[in-house]
């Protein structure tokens, strides 16, 4: 049914709609896989954002070596789409989890790299694998200044990564952090040196590995607010960043490489006064939290209110040529929060959908 929109004009989308400029997506893909390829280090973008895995192949087609997803959902979702190489980043919990993630592994095939940092956890997933009869491999998470999840750097993670080696079912691959505390950092300077630090911190622990006796493959980290200076520290094998391939505004303002290759396009509904413009996309459409969307080609905006369904424009003039059935454009504020509710993302060359890719692993927080 929805592959029979492709070949259609933009305008004769029904809305609301989330829009990829193919052409700069692309232009994105070849920045990162070159940066990346270049620095002589792998990359696995993070899917978190575009949910999408055709997207995740066009960026495997660029030279990615798999995904870093957050949920075991995702890594689901991924997996049986064909993604052969996944890094969970994130914790996996629980005998439900555990068997999951075994039973992943055994129907697909796929080699699904988990995140661990906690002894209790490691047997776990060691006791599920065992029962189904294959041997995840696993990294320590080491928190290296972001203050999230992860063990200390230095002995205890050398500590679990032995417990890991030591056990049958598991495969001992090495170490990631997520240096995502520096991503705020304003001054470059600053950004640069904490980016450092952090990444200092994860290869030490890589190298105390190693001298303990354990095999480090895999020295993951990386994100889009970071990878221009986390691929020069020698010594890391891959780079998790995922956002640089759509940018939006967020990503601009931390004047990223990325171009912004997004647009919502929403219809006008309402024109109650001629001071103001309400529109058929509220924040179950495009979440404000972390950075609002800005309308495009419209002059006088002094407010842009979103409620569930409903959008609003205020304008500081009266404006009558903007009609009801009208289509706006916007640029996203931050598409991590955007792209997960919606079904599908259409993608766009010279105004015509080539493209009508399902969001597939959206809703797969579990
Ligand atoms: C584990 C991990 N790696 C990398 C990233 C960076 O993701 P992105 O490149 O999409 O900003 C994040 C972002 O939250 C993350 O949690």
């Amino acid at each position: 049914m929805l592959t029979t929109l492709a070949g259609t004009r933009v305008e004769d989308l029904d809305t609301p709609a989330m829009l990829i400029d193919l052409d700069a997506m692309d232009r994105n893909i070849a920045h990162i896989a070159g940066t990346l390829k270049a620095a002589g280090v792998n990359w696995r973008p993070h899917a978190k954002g575009h949910k999408t895995p055709a997207i995740a192949h066009r960026q495997i087609a660029a030279g990615a070596i798999g995904v870093t997803c957050a949920k075991l959902g995702e890594a689901e979702v991924f997996a049986q789409n064909g993604v052969k190489d996944i890094l969970i980043a994130s914790q996996v919990v629980g005998p439900i989890k555990a068997r999951r993630l075994a039973a992943l592994i055994a129907s697909t095939g796929s080699d699904v790299v988990v995140a661990v940092d906690d002894a209790s956890n490691v047997r776990e997933l060691d006791a599920a694998a065992g029962e189904l009869g294959v041997r995840p491999r696993v990294v320590i998470e080491i928190d290296t200044g972001m203050q999230r999840a992860g063990t200390q750097p230095g002995a205890p993670t050398v500590e679990l990564a032995k417990l890991v080696h030591s056990l049958p079912n598991l495969r001992f691959a090495g170490v990631m952090s997520w240096e995502g505390h520096a991503v705020s950092m304003k001054d470059h300077e600053v950004r640069r040196e904490a980016i450092e630090r952090s990444i200092g911190q994860l290869l030490e622990t890589a190298e105390a590995c190693r001298a303990a006796g354990l095999p480090v493959e895999i020295v993951s980290c990386g994100g889009s607010g970071t990878y221009l200076t986390t691929s020069k520290q020698q010594g890391i094998t891959e780079v998790q960043a995922g956002g640089a391939t759509l940018g939006d505004i967020f990503y601009r303002e931390l004047q990223s490489p990325a171009e912004p290759a997004l647009t919502l396009m929403v219809q006008v509904i309402s024109r109650p006064t001629p001071d103001r413009i309400i529109f058929d996309a509220g924040r179950k459409t495009v979440d404000p939290t972390t950075r609002s969307p800005e309308v495009r080609g419209v002059e006088g905006v002094v407010g842009l209110g979103l409620s569930a369904e409903h959008g609003t424009l205020k304008l500081d003039r009266p404006n009558t040529e903007i009609k009801v059935g009208d289509r706006l454009y916007f640029d996203i504020g931050y598409h991590d929060q955007a792209l997960h509710l919606h079904e599908n993302l259409y993608a766009v060359r010279d105004g015509v959908v080539v493209g009508v890719w399902p969001t597939l692993s959206r809703g797969k927080i579990q």
